[in-house]
């Protein structure tokens, strides 16, 4: 028998995680699978939103989008209301760990002004941040100076760490190129600032952002060409100029595999006795013919992937529907506890730390990878 990651204590491994990829490939829905899978191991889980967007209230069955103010997703307790898991806390549900329940969900927005005005409040300029706000002056200086926007959401997000407000914050990162400044800006400021409190924030976040046991980016991809090609750079990137520790990388939106599509539809019909109408055999045809293509291409893609970027993979199913409810956001999440099961154990600095150095020198074509 192989031996099983243990859910609860890769939920436990790191106090952030990061949520990073492709604009499009799935990194808030990622990111509400993920917080289902924490909050089943008993974990108080924190999603922050940095782009407001729908997509994450409505994972957990609300209309309306998050605010700044921190709100409940998803009430703990066995099963918890609106949980779309089931509430029998004996129930053998994947990821459920024994006499521990649900833990709450909550989320948050976070934005750069909000932040500035968070840490003009918490340094006794609260009169000041309301003027600031409405003469427009908190944009000006929050833009004024490159990355002091970035070191503002994460300096928050380091104070949020370091309250214990959640055993868990998820980040929904912004997209792949703007994380890469999101999270090497720190790390610049460190080098250009001389001192004050620009450079201790910087420092501090630099410190957040290195320790593997504080903070870990899981990248997100389909398994399609572009959005593969930039997870590699990101996880590259990341690892070089930041040291960040990379945990697995999600390959989400994987077509199921479908046995039996290169049957003849006649012959399969004719032999259950039905009579096809006039091209139905053609269309069903076509079908597994271009079912079949999709398949064999994202298993190379995930092939390439796998040869470009040595992290163990999670993938997640393809879900054929019009959007993503609590039901499909509660079936992603077991399908990520069945992965994370499913993982080698890490290292003592998570998975990247198996990425071999520098190797990394420019986005990798399928050629690069002979036959
Ligand atoms: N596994 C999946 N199956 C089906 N649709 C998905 C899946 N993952 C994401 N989607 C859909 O793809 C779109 C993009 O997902 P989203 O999480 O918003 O991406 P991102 O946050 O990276 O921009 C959304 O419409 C979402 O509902
Ligand atoms: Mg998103």
């Amino acid at each position: 028998m192989i031996a099983e990651m243990d859910v609860a204590a890769f939920c436990r491994q790191s106090h952030v995680l990061i949520v990073a990829g492709k604009g499009g490939v799935g990194k808030t829905t990622v990111a509400a699978a993920l917080a289902r899978a924490t909050a089943r191991c008993g974990l108080r889980t924190l999603i922050i939103e940095l782009e407001a967007s729908s997509g994450l209230a409505a994972a957990f069955g609300q209309s309306h989008g998050l605010s700044y103010h921190e709100s409940s997703l998803e009430l703990g307790g066995p099963g918890g209301p609106n949980s779309g898991e089931r509430a029998d806390p004996g129930a053998e549900g994947p990821g459920r760990t024994e006499g521990s329940g649900q833990g709450e969900i909550r989320g948050r927005v976070l934005t750069p002004d909000d932040a500035l005005l968070d840490y003009l409040a918490d340094h006794g300029l609260r009169r000041v941040s309301k003027r600031l706000m409405s003469s427009g002056a908190a944009e000006v200086i929050s833009t004024a100076v490159p990355g002091v926007r970035d070191i503002l959401v994460l300096g928050k997000v380091k104070q949020l760490e370091r309250t214990e407000t959640a055993d868990v914050i998820i980040i929904d990162a912004p997209a792949a190129g703007h994380a890469i400044t999101f999270l090497t800006s720190a790390a610049g400021l460190l080098d250009s600032a001389r001192g004050g409190p620009v450079r201790s924030q910087a420092s501090e976040v630099v410190e957040m952002l290195s320790d593997p046991s504080r903070c870990q980016v899981i990248l997100v991809t389909l398994p399609e060409e572009t959005p593969i090609n930039e997870a590699v750079e990101t996880a590259y990137k990341l690892e070089d100029r930041v040291g960040i520790s990379l945990g697995p990388v999600v390959v989400n939106g994987l077509y199921p595999h479908l046995e039996g599509l290169d049957v003849d539809p006649l012959a399969v019909a004719g032999a259950a006795g039905i009579t096809l109408a006039g091209g139905q055999a053609e269309a069903m045809r076509e079908a597994a013919v271009f079912r079949g293509r999709r398949q064999q291409l994202q298993s190379e893609q995930v092939r390439r992937l796998a040869e470009a970027l040595p992290l163990p993979q999670i993938t997640l199913p393809y879900l054929f529907t019009t959007s993503i409810g609590v039901a499909q956001s509660a079936m992603l999440a077991d399908a990520l506890v069945e992965g994370i099961r499913a993982l080698p154990e890490p290292g003592p600095d998570g998975y990247g730390g198996q990425l071999p150095d520098l190797a990394f020198t420019g986005p990798v074509s399928p050629g690069d990878l002979g036959p």
